[in-house]
C-alpha cells in the first residue's frame, strides 16, 4: 500500500498526518463506535460525492450519532484537503466516531464530541498485468455482524478474511452465507451469465456499494440486470465475475479457489464496462473545480 497523502484534516484543523494525534480514550479506538467513507479524486475532483456523504449520514443515523456537517461543509472540508494534497487523482478517506470521555463505558456519553478525521493517499494501481490476468479470490464463510449494511469501522472479521486470501495468493475474499454470495471482504460482486448481469440485493448482510449502483446504472439499457441471490455454484460457473469498489471502479476476477471463470480472462462485458466507467471519470475531469464559499 502507497504512503498516505502529507496532509491530513482533523477536529477542524489542517496538519500534517505524521502529526496528528488523538486519545486513546476514543470510542473509536475503544469500541469500534465510528463509521467512516472512502471516495475517489479525480483531476482533483470528487467522484459520487452525494451517493458517498447520503451513505456516511444513513451510517451515522444507523449507530445514532449526529452528522457534525452538512454535506456542503464536508464537500468544502474535503477540496481543501484535496487541494492541499496536491488535487491529482487520489482517494479520501473520512471517519467519524462518538469522540472521548474519560473513562470506559459501553453506554453512549453524555455528551459527545465526535473525533472527524479525513485523509488522502494515492489510488492503488491497476497494474496492466492485472488488467489482462483479472484478479483470484477465494471464498469464505461469513462470520461477521449481522448490520453489514452500515459502514462501520469495526472491521476484523473483513481484516481476518482479507488475510486469509492474500495467505492463498489471492486478491478478494467472496463472503458466502446459507450458499450464497454476499460480496467481497471490500467489494461488491456481480456475475455475468449468457449475457445477464446479476448482483445480490442490498440487505442487512451486505453494505449498499456506492460504485456497484454506478456500475448498474452504466449497464441499464446495455445488458439485462437481475439483482437476485447468487448461488456458490453459479459464482462458478459465471461467464465473468466482477468485484467493485470506489478505489478501483469494476474489476475482474477470472479464478476463484483456484478454479478459472469462463475462459479464465477478463470477457468482453467487463472491457465494455471499464470503458464506460473511463468515458464517466473523463467527464469529470473536464467539469469546473467546486468552489467552497467562504
Ligand atoms: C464490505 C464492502 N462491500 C462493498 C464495498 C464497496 O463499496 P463502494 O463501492 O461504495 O466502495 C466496500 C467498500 O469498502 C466494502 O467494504
Amino acid at each position: 500500500m502507497a504512503e498516505p497523502l502529507p496532509q491530513c484534516y482533523l477536529n477542524g484543523e489542517y496538519v500534517a498526518l505524521r502529526d496528528a494525534r488523538i486519545s486513546p480514550l476514543d470510542r473509536g479506538f475503544l469500541f469500534g463506535d465510528s463509521v467512516y467513507e472512502v471516495l475517489p479524486v479525480f483531476s482533483g475532483r470528487m467522484f459520487l460525492f452525494a451517493e458517498h456523504f447520503d451513505r456516511l449520514a444513513r451510517s451515522l443515523h444507523e449507530i445514532k450519532l449526529e452528522n457534525p456537517h452538512t454535506h456542503e461543509q464536508w464537500r468544502g472540508i474535503l477540496e481543501e484537503l484535496i487541494a492541499r494534497n496536491g488535487a491529482a487523482d487520489q482517494y479520501v478517506y473520512v471517519q467519524v466516531t462518538r469522540g472521548m470521555e474519560f473513562g470506559r463505558n459501553h453506554a453512549f456519553p453524555a455528551v459527545v464530541k465526535p473525533t472527524v478525521f479525513a485523509m488522502a493517499s494515492p489510488l492503488p494501481v491497476f497494474s496492466d498485468a492485472q488488467r489482462a490476468a483479472g484478479l483470484s479470490a477465494i471464498t469464505v464463510e461469513d462470520f461477521r455482524w449481522g448490520r453489514c449494511d452500515i459502514k462501520s469501522t469495526a472491521l476484523l472479521a473483513n481484516v481476518l478474511m482479507k488475510q486469509q486470501a492474500a495467505e492463498a495468493g489471492a486478491n478478494e475474499a467472496l463472503i458466502l452465507r446459507d450458499g450464497n454470495v454476499m460480496e467481497g471482504s471490500s467489494t461488491s460482486v456481480f456475475v455475468v451469465k449468457n449475457g445477464t448481469v446479476v448482483t445480490p440485493p442490498n440487505s442487512h448482510r451486505i453494505l449498499p456499494g456506492t460504485t456497484r449502483d454506478a456500475a448498474l446504472s452504466l449497464i441499464k439499457g446495455v445488458m439485462p440486470v437481475e439483482i437476485r441471490s447468487v448461488s456458490i455454484d453459479e459464482l462458478r460457473a459465471a461467464d465473468e465475475v466482477w468485484i467493485s469498489a470506489a478505489t478501483r471502479d469494476v474489476v475482474p476476477v477470472t479464478r476463484v479457489d483456484g478454479a478459472p471463470i469462463g475462459t479464465g480472462k477478463p470477457g468482453p462485458a467487463w472491457l465494455r464496462l471499464a470503458a464506460s466507467f473511463a468515458q464517466l471519470r473523463q467527464k469529470l475531469a473536464g467539469t469546473p473545480a467546486y468552489t467552497p464559499e467562504r
